[in-house]
């Protein structure tokens, strides 16, 4: 199945990359890096190599992290049947909410200490491999896992290695080297990168998101496409800094946008899922490259404070970031526009352009993802969350120029989607 796929991506990019557009704009440059250290094993049942990648490396009793949910789905099965008949013991932390606190990371040293184990196997969606990947850090490295907030303290020593199993097709987790944790006595979503963080093998298993709801299908799918948006226009990306990066976003974006709607509608239909998973473990491995945007930081102090699911906050707003970025790049999005299906030929690029946003829009109402104003956010609340998304690193990567004030009409604008006019807020005007 993979040998096909890898055949019919080369087939798209060949037909991606005719197009005068795109071979104007992957420019590879002498000094351009590429760095993802993870072996990927991908394709059908690859979770059921849990127990051999173990035994490969020697390690006796692992601890599995997880969360209630993935345990109740019955995920855990086949791996557990893999894990024990290679002889290995281990023990199940299931214990990772969504948006983890780094309580939850504290809790998992204690677990995997006091159990004696010798390495960690991540089952789950970003939550789980986030929270396993700065526990497995965390049993080697001194202090506080917020302290290696971005631009805090720097990890010196490489943790017990992580075998990660993603159920859902969003975050990337499985092959980045990131992690998010909520700082909850701040509120605050710390993004936290080391290459000794990137997990040591990723079995990428679409037989594991059959079972995924709709809901959760359609905001982690969306996650994961806005990683392929927001990396391919990111401020490094217009630099040409990544050629290897592009092409990964830009096929991520084609697999996700031509395959979530049916993976949402029929979830069973085991070609979209794979495809789709697939589209989001490439996105992964390309946006670490050259970092995300606007989408990103507007989402992460909504997961903070109020706890919306990622996959949700970056659904809602990546319409009205896209519509705001595109005078920076619209080469860029006219690209975007086309790898989504969209007919732009004869179209000026800044036409194109307004195509992806317009594409966009319609996954996301075709995938019923909630709007922001359900969230029911306190007026007096905006101005901090725009003043947490300023602070966030990805809207220093963002391609166009962001103020506070831009983040908070941004947020003002998504909050007010389909409001009748008489109950709109008037946070734009605030400041
Ligand atoms: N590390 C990174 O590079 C990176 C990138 C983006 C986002 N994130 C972080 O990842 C987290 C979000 O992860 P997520 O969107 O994957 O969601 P999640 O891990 O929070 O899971 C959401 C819910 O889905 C359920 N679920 C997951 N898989 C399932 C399945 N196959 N069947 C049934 N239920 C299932 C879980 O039980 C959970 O209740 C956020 O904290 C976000 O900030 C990390
Ligand atoms: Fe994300």
């Amino acid at each position: 199945m993979l040998a096909k796929e890898i055949i019919s991506i080369n087939g798209n990019l060949k037909k991606l990359l005719k197009t005068k557009l795109i071979k104007e704009r992957i420019i590879m440059l002498e000094n351009s890096q590429f760095l993802c250290s993870t072996k990927i094993v991908f394709g059908k049942d690859a979770s059921l190599q849990a127990g051999e990648v173990l035994a490969e490396r020697n390690y006796k009793k692992t601890m599995i992290v997880t969360d209630k949910g993935i345990v109740k789905a019955g995920l855990l099965n086949g791996i557990i049947e893999s894990i024990t008949s290679n002889g290995i013991e281990y023990i199940i932390f299931d214990e990772v909410p969504p948006n983890p606190p780094s309580a939850t990371v504290v809790k998992g040293i204690e677990v995997f200490r006091s159990n004696g184990c010798d390495s960690f196997v991540a089952v789950g969606g970003g939550s789980a491999m986030d929270a396993c990947k700065t526990i497995s850090m965390m049993t080697v490295n001194e202090g506080d896992i917020n302290e290696y907030d971005n631009g805090g303290k720097t990890f010196t020593k490489k943790g017990p290695d992580v075998i990660t199993i993603p159920t859902t097709s969003g975050t990337g987790s499985e092959v980045t080297q990131w992690a998010v944790i909520t700082d909850e006595r701040k509120n605050w979503k710390s993004s936290i990168g080391s290459p000794l963080q990137a997990p040591a093998v990723a079995l990428v298993d679409p037989m594991l998101t059959l079972g995924l709801p709709p809901a959760i299908t359609a905001a982690t799918g969306i996650d994961a496409l806005t990683h392929a948006i927001e990396a391919y226009t990111t401020k490094a990306a217009l630099n040409g800094a990544a050629p290897i990066a592009d092409i990964l976003n830009l096929e991520a974006v084609r697999l996700i946008s031509a395959n979530l709607r049916e993976a949402y509608a029929r979830g069973e239909n085991y070609e979209a899922r794979e495809k789709v998973m697939l589209g989001s473990t490439i996105a992964g491995i390309g946006f670490p490259q050259v970092g995300l945007g606007n989408a990103h930081a507007l989402a992460h102090p909504l997961g903070g404070h109020y706890d919306v699911p990622h996959g949700v906050a970056n659904a809602i707003l990546l319409p009205y970031v896209m519509k705001f970025n595109l005078i920076a790049c619209p080469g860029r999005f006219a690209d975007i526009a086309l790898a989504m299906g969209e007919n732009i030929e004869g179209l000026s690029p800044m036409e194109a352009a307004e195509k992806a946003v317009v594409a966009v829009q319609k996954l996301v109402e075709d995938t019923n993802i909630p709007t922001l104003n359900t969230f029911n956010i306190k007026d007096s609340d905006w101005s901090i969350l725009a003043e947490d998304a300023l602070k966030d690193k990805n809207s220093e990567t963002n391609p166009r120029q962001t103020s506070y004030q831009d983040l908070l009409n941004l947020f003002h604008e998504a909050n007010n989607a389909g409001v009748s006019e008489e109950k709109k807020n008037p946070i734009a005007q605030t400041v």
